[in-house]
């Protein structure tokens, strides 16, 4: 049977790099001895009060359809985040709520995005952005932020990328998997070309909640950007909700409106329950958000120290969220190579970094998203098998 154009444009290049990861699984399935670093999803439960406004409102007989843009509700709770924290003057009709920072970002490609026009997205990209640009029609053209520049943006390279096919920028701040956080200069310096250009800007800030000391700018708030700005997030990674699939798109009300139609033709809204418990989240304090966040920093912290030290091994260090980026050059293997080697010889899944775009070629992603214990135990296993591959043995020799 045939099948539409459309299922081609949803592949992507990044798939292979999660053949490891996929295996690090099945090992660990089987018994043996694997410390997964290859995943970002957070190893700590929901916190206990998020998880009971769920059960509480299927007691109550929450399940049934809901309004297909998101409780109103919970459109003025996530609306009332970008008032206090960015001054945008925004209520709850300027929120959809979504499956997850996925669901807006696809949503948004859908609905700004021809056949024809172009996206740029700041690479290194989060995977799934290729398929969501492509799925609209449109081309992905990838803007790479060099490792030698810590993964930082040039706003030159961004501006000599705009054709007058583009219609859009994509970018996540903080980066996943940089942990770059855009700046208040560059972000001001994307809002420039994009207002020039008359371009969208489509801010993924899922991250945004595990900043570990820079500041946090919504692009959605600097001068004249609240009208071209779509802004995604969720309580995935804040919250430890990444199985709970729920998240949002906010910008403008007539944006929003597309969006309701969309909902209402793929989803048709979000489970009653689920909205309640993100209710719970967004207006109670979560003491669990903050206990979360020093942990990622403190294991941050433990990796960095640990592999600072070892030969052939550098590392950036990421100002928010739960990945370093480990730049193995020096070792004379590609990430791809050393990644296998590593996991077939300690057991240790890593990402090539690769799966995030050519930007990152030479660089695995390590997740935080594990124990201490077993990151100190990842760490020594991966000092460990650096100082067997002969170009770091070699050179640790003659010095
Ligand atoms: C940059 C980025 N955007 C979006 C997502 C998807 O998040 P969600 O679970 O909210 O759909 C992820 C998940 O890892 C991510 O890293």
């Amino acid at each position: 049977m045939r099948y539409s154009s459309f299922v081609d444009r949803i592949g992507g290049e990044g798939a292979e790099a999660w053949l490891l990861h996929n295996e690090a699984i099945k090992r660990r399935k089987q018994g043996a001895d694997v410390i997964v670093l290859s995943i970002g999803d957070p190893n700590f439960d929901t916190p206990a009060a998020i998880t009971e406004a769920a059960i509480s409102a299927l007691r109550s007989g929450d399940s049934h359809y809901t309004d297909v843009l998101g409780y109103p509700e919970l459109r003025q709770a996530i609306a009332a985040q970008y008032v206090a924290r960015a001054g945008l003057p925004w209520n709850g009709d300027n929120v959809a709520v979504m499956v997850g920072t996925q669901g807006g970002l696809f949503a948004a490609a859908l609905c700004l995005l021809d056949k024809g026009d172009e996206a740029i997205a700041l690479e290194p990209t989060y995977v799934t952005y290729e398929a969501t640009i492509q799925a609209s029609g449109a081309r992905l053209v990838r803007v790479p932020q060099r490792a030698e520049n810590g993964f930082k943006p040039d706003l030159a390279d961004i501006a000599r990328a705009v054709t007058p096919r583009t219609r859009a920028i994509f970018f996540a701040t903080p980066n996943n998997p940089t942990g770059v956080v855009l700046d208040r200069n560059v972000l001001e310096g994307i809002a420039d070309i994009a207002r020039k250009h008359d371009l969208w800007v489509v801010a993924d800030e899922v991250y945004a909640d595990l900043i570990f000391g820079a500041e946090h700018v919504s692009i959605a708030s600097l001068p004249g950007m609240a009208e071209r700005t779509v802004t995604v997030n969720s309580l995935s990674k804040s919250h430890a909700m990444t199985g709970w699939r729920i998240g949002w798109l906010a910008g403008p009300s007539a944006l929003i409106a597309h969006i309701g139609k969309l909902n209402l033709a793929m989803t048709y809204g979000i489970p009653a329950f689920i909205q309640r418990a993100a209710i719970y989240a967004l207006t109670h304090d979560i003491p669990e958000v903050a206990t979360m966040r020093a942990a990622y920093r403190k294991r941050r912290d433990i990796v960095a120290q640990r592999l600072a030290q070892v030969p052939g091994l550098r590392c950036h260090l990421p100002e928010a969220g739960m990945f370093m980026m480990l730049d193995i050059r020096e070792t004379g293997l590609s990430a791809r190579d050393y990644a296998w080697g590593l996991f077939e010889k300690t057991g240790v899944s890593t990402l090539d970094a690769t799966a995030f775009g050519k930007s990152a070629a030479g660089h695995l992603r390590l997740s935080f998203a594990t124990d201490e214990e077993s990151l100190g135990k990842a760490c020594s296993r991966i000092a460990a098998y650096t100082m067997t591959l002969p170009a770091v043995a070699q050179k640790h020799d003659g010095r």
